[in-house]
């Protein structure tokens, strides 16, 4: 096992030296920078974030910039990324940080996990990635990576139980190596051990692999994915929901029969216990006020 093991680290490390991604995020070790990534790639396709990324930093490049903006900034700059109480919740962190850290961000790991919107994957990946500490950064992809390799499965979207992996991704950390590691597992699970259509023959390892040529190619939605309505994935009707509630004039309020059409023009009133759903998680984010709620009337809704 340990020998096996071995092999798979130097084999999957060999086939990073040649087809690691060139990312943005990994020319740097500034931990401001470091961070805003992670976020951003919680939830976010790297695509998009390569596009976005840039942008952000210029308009807010510290964490003392973040700090001083207004929410309603954050958010126009965190536009096209979807989930916007993250951007709220990394301007908290850039608060914290300034205010109790003076402006470092804490190299702890349980102290980076109780600031508000990092969990334990992206409080380890700043840690490996900027303050260049050995600990194991678990993401989805990474966890569906280490479970195929090390146990027979045949499912597109089973993983192992957190807790195993996380052993088990400690038990495979080289210490002097951890940054190349870490990375070589997300663009392993990225471009060959994709959670759909794995690339069996072109691995590393395939010849290590428990599940190799095994996976069914399962095209069923899951219930996981984000929720789609007409076509649309939720995250697209929360930005123009924010977009139209911006252009409210007076005194910021709208109802919902109004908001409806500026969101989906083919707007219908059969519509509005979905659009008040939609509103309802807004609200839970902090991104958005409802003011009152009458129904079957409707909701005055405007931006927090
Ligand atoms: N490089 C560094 N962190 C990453 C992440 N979370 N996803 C993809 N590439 C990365």
């Amino acid at each position: 096992m340990k020998l096996t093991a071995n092999r798979i680290v130097s084999e999957v490390l060999r086939w990073f030296r040649r087809h690691r991604r060139d990312l943005p995020w990994r020319k740097t070790r500034d931990p401001y920078r470091i961070l805003v990534s992670e976020v951003m790639l919680q939830q976010t396709q790297v695509s998009r974030v390569e596009v976005k990324y840039p942008e952000f930093l210029k308009r807010f490049p510290t964490f003392e910039a973040l700090a001083k903006a207004s929410k309603g900034e954050v958010i126009r700059a965190w536009s096209g990324m979807g989930y916007n109480s993250r951007a709220l919740r990394l301007r908290e962190v850039a608060r914290i940080v300034v205010e109790r850290f003076n402006g470092k961000l804490p190299t702890s790991v349980e102290i980076l996990q109780q600031l508000p919107g990092i969990g334990q994957c992206t409080a380890h990946a700043v840690t490996c990635f900027a303050h260049r500490k050995a600990v194991p950064v678990v993401d989805t992809n990474v966890r569906r990576v280490l479970t195929r390799i090390f146990w027979r499965t045949t499912g597109s979207i089973y993983r192992q139980d957190a807790g195993k992996i996380s052993k088990l991704a400690g038990d495979l950390l080289l210490i002097n190596r951890a940054v190349d590691w870490n990375l070589a597992l997300m663009d392993l699970g990225a471009i060959i051990c994709k959670a759909r259509a794995p690339r069996c023959r072109q691995c590393p390892v395939r010849g290590f692999c428990r599940s190799a040529f095994r996976i069914k190619t399962d095209r069923r939605p899951s219930a996981q994915r984000e929720p789609v309505y007409q076509g649309r994935p939720r995250r697209y009707y929360r930005g123009r929901i924010i977009e139209a509630l911006r252009n409210v004039n007076h005194d910021g309020w709208i109802s919902t029969r109004s908001l409806g059409p500026r969101v989906k023009p083919d707007f219908e009133l059969r519509e509005l216990p979905w659009l008040h759903g939609v509103l309802r998680q807004l609200e839970r984010d902090g991104l958005i006020i409802i003011h009152d709620e009458r129904k079957p009337v409707g909701m005055h809704v405007s931006l927090a």
